[in-house]
């Protein structure tokens, strides 16, 4: 089969990886793909926000299955249009990509098919809002409705926080359009674990879970960031709360897509609060995580190109999805300065070293192959992912790995999965 795979992020660079295991597999495409896929596949340069241009190159290569990865072009109905061109495509129609691009949609559908969720109330005023906020206990979470580049939450710890969240989002318009409402939600305490499904429209196979490291600093400190680290499975996960999570959360929210008009095909996100082994919603994306994906990707068993034509093809009732008992690890390298302003074209060496340690892949998000150098061009720009008997013993891995390579430019946080290996050891 010809595959071509739509995005550039260490994602991707996962997916072409386990991709490139399956026997079914004759031809990869990547667009535009990044420094460290070349040798998986063919990276070209094709303007993936102009769907006719993608159309007909996916015609003149005859692929047969196109993976989109990323959020912006499901949203943007790239899988409409392919899909209305005649392609079998994994990712959900622009209707369905609603569920990650509204937050009001997505709390709608928790309404109207009972998903447990936090309590919430909608508003595109800011006096409105104001005068809920007066009503209402601390802390309180203040959402932009549309997608601010995971930017648009705030979590208000006092009312005068929650006023400036609310006049920065509908007054000032920090977030755009995304602003033009907004949701505030109640505070969930628990542990937040990423629990993925994939989705033909019909069925939902659940996909593996893991738990990300969101702020910049060591010890879950300093600013939030796409994800500084990642591992799987999650340890707080245990099969009655799998069982409750597909009942309760992934099939009513599939079930309620059918219904109400926008069958959902693809990988299903779900960012839960565990609190007492109960799940509750936080949101939903409509694509895998990154980088959860390194770490799922790393201990999945089936034939992913098995599975991904199945989704496409609405036949996974006939699938199993088996994955292999093993821990794995992503550390994100990242360029110094980042999630704030940092420096792009700074040379990564020894990168050969680290990869070939056992059980260790590294999967670019940010990089560039000029003359021969591996060159720094994305915040995000490694996830060093490793596997291991334990979760220790994949971290261990993973970090020796990070100690070959040679990037003054770059940083990682020390301390991935510490939670897990606190819970291990209690
Ligand atoms: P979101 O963009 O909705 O994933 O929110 C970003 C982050 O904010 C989440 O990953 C959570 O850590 C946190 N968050 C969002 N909503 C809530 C909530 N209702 N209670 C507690 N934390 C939340
Ligand atoms: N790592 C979180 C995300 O992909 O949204």
């Amino acid at each position: 089969m010809k595959v071509l795979v739509i995005g550039s992020g260490g994602r991707e660079h996962a997916m072409c990886w386990a991709l490139s295991h399956s026997p079914l597999l004759s031809k990869l495409y990547i667009a535009p793909g990044n420094g460290g896929m070349h040798d998986l596949g063919e990276c070209v340069e094709i303007a993936v926000h102009d769907h006719q241009t993608v159309i007909a190159f996916c015609r003149l290569m005859s692929i047969d299955l196109i993976v989109i990865g990323p959020e912006a072009p499901l949203v943007a109905g790239l899988a409409d249009d392919l899909e209305a061109a005649g392609f079998l495509v994994v990712g959900p129609s622009a209707a369905a990509a609603q569920l990650e691009g509204s937050k009001a949609f997505t709390k709608q559908l928790c309404d109207h098919y009972n998903l447990p969720t936090a309590r919430y109330k909608r508003f595109n005023t800011s006096k409105h809002a104001i005068d809920y906020v007066k009503t209402q206990a601390m802390p309180l979470v203040i959402k932009a409705d549309g997608l601010a580049a995971g930017k648009g939450v705030i979590i208000a710890q006092t009312q005068k926080e929650a006023i400036n969240a609310i006049q920065d989002i509908l007054d000032t318009k920090v977030f755009g359009d995304a602003g033009n409402s907004l949701v505030i939600e109640e505070f969930l305490e628990g542990e937040e674990i990423s629990f993925f499904a994939l989705c033909d429209g019909k069925t939902a196979l659940p996909f593996g879970s893991a738990q990300d490291h969101k702020r910049v600093g060591d010890g879950d400190t300093g600013p939030n960031t796409g994800g500084m680290g990642t591992y799987s499975p999650a340890p707080v996960m245990n099969d009655a709360l799998h069982e409750k999570i597909m009942q309760h959360i992934i099939s009513p929210a599939l079930k309620g897509m059918e219904q109400d008009g926008h069958i959902f095909k693809g990988f299903l996100f779900a960012g839960l609060m565990i609190n007492d082994n109960e799940p509750k919603l936080i949101e939903f994306n409509v694509r895998m995580g990154d980088p959860e994906t390194q770490v799922i990707l790393s201990r999945l068993k089936t034939d992913f190109l098995q599975l991904l034509l199945a989704t496409a093809e609405g036949s996974l009732d006939k699938q199993t999805i088996e994955f292999h008992p093993h821990a794995a690890v992503c550390v994100v390298m990242a360029a110094k300065g980042y999630p704030g302003t940092y420096q792009k074209g700074s040379v990564i060496n020894n990168l050969e070293a680290a990869t070939t340690l056992p059980h260790v892949q590294i999967f670019h998000a940010g990089t560039s192959l000029k003359n021969g150098n591996m060159i720094a061009t994305g915040g995000r720009v490694l996830g060093v992912t490793a596997t291991g008997a334990s979760v220790l013993d994949a971290q261990q891995q993973a970090y020796k790995a990070v100690d070959l390579i040679q990037w003054p430019e770059g940083f990682c946080r020390k301390d991935i999965a510490w939670r897990a290996i606190n819970r291990l050891r209690s």
